[in-house]
């Protein structure tokens, strides 16, 4: 039962010591997120592996993309451990590495690889964090860099630097709602289609564009509709809508705030008792704050239940079971990143850890 499986967690935690340090993403169940050390958005997670250079274990709760960053993060002594390999992410697999060399050798063919006068490069490939470490190396090798969700304006300012566009992947809605909220008309924004011949664009749209969207998207987010927010308006006067900019443009744009799912928590945190929120993101992180900040109000736009069901499948089971073969001397899933893809994935991600606003 669960408390047995409690009970093994602990156990195994005691005996582990400071040898294993747990992670967990906001979205995990709360089973799960009880027994980590560090709870967080990708950002922070990411930067949590940094600041234990100690521990011999990682036992990353979260998806394969962020097991995978900490592996290339993280000392290569340090084991990263993914309790249930089969949690991945949708959005992540929307992009795979030969289609976006397809796409980046159809791009070289049409703008040329020399810099304008300016200095600045035809184009500059930006991943999201959500994708495999293959991309993010695709990224340090042709002067891209990651972002999250926390710091995608921060990212694209600084790829507009060096270039006079943006090749940005997997996740369309982040990169479009970031773009927009930083004034490039949406004309100046076509979508890839990896299926189509110039991502179905003409010549011209693409040598008008400032930022060109892969097609990928977040199942979860996606579900969230303007309609959920006028319903919500109606029923609740001075509602707080807050959501994630993984949700469609539309929903960005009737919500009251966007941000990452720590920017939510803060927001929540920060906001006069009494408050009542409609918040678009994953129901696990939705129905924490609820039980965290009881002097809110807090729902999920959504009637339907919304769990990330990969994230969800970071069963208390895998975890116990992980656990148990470190203390016996076994590192079970664990997640390595080859070392080539790994050297050429740390300078996107580096660039993106030292790119300040
Ligand atoms: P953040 O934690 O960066 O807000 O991202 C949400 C998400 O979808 C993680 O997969
Ligand atoms: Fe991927 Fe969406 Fe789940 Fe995040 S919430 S891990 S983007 S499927």
């Amino acid at each position: 039962g669960d408390e047995e499986l409690e009970a093994r967690i602990l156990a195994a935690k005691e005996t582990l010591g400071d040898r294993l340090v747990i992670l967990g993403h906001f979205y995990q169940r709360d089973e799960v997120v009880k027994h980590a050390d560090f709870v967080g958005d990708s950002f922070q997670l990411a930067n949590a592996a940094l600041t234990r250079p100690d521990a011999d274990a990682i036992v990353f709760c979260g998806v394969h993309f962020m097991a995978e960053t900490a592996d290339i993060l993280s000392r290569p002594e340090q084991n990263v451990i993914l309790p249930n390999l089969a949690a991945g992410c949708s959005m992540a697999d929307m992009a795979d590495a030969d289609s976006v060399e397809d796409c980046w050798e159809q791009l070289e063919e049409l703008f040329g690889t020399e810099p304008d006068d300016g200095g600045r490069l035809p184009v500059i490939p930006v991943t999201y964090m959500n994708s495999s470490a293959a991309l993010k190396a695709f990224c340090g090798r042709n002067g891209g860099i990651v972002c999250t969700s926390s710091n995608a304006a921060t990212v694209l300012e600084w790829a507009f630097e060096r270039g006079q566009r943006v090749l940005f992947f997997p996740d369309q809605h982040l990169g479009r709602n970031t773009a927009k909220a930083m004034g490039v008309p949406l004309t100046e924004m076509p979508m890839w289609n990896p299926h189509k011949v110039l991502g179905g664009n003409t010549e011209q749209e693409l040598l008008d564009s400032r930022v060109i969207l892969w097609h990928g998207f977040c199942s979860v987010h996606k579900r969230f509709t303007v309609n959920q927010i006028e319903k919500a308006r109606a029923e609740f006067p001075g509602v707080r809508v807050i959501v994630h900019p993984e949700c469609p443009m539309p929903v960005v744009d009737a919500a009251d705030e966007a941000g990452s799912t720590d920017y939510i928590r803060k927001a929540i945190a920060a906001a006069a008792p009494g408050t009542t929120f409609a918040v678009g993101t994953e129901i696990n992180m939705v129905n924490r704050l609820a039980a965290e900040f009881p002097e809110h109000t807090i729902f999920c736009l959504d009637p339907v239940i919304c769990p990330c069901s990969t994230m969800y499948r970071i069963h208390p089971g895998y975890l116990a079971w992980v656990l148990e073969g470190l203390v016996a001397g076994e590192v079970r899933n664990r997640i390595v990143v080859e070392t080539d893809v790994a050297n050429h994935a740390r300078v996107a991600l580096e660039r993106m850890l030292a790119a300040r606003p």
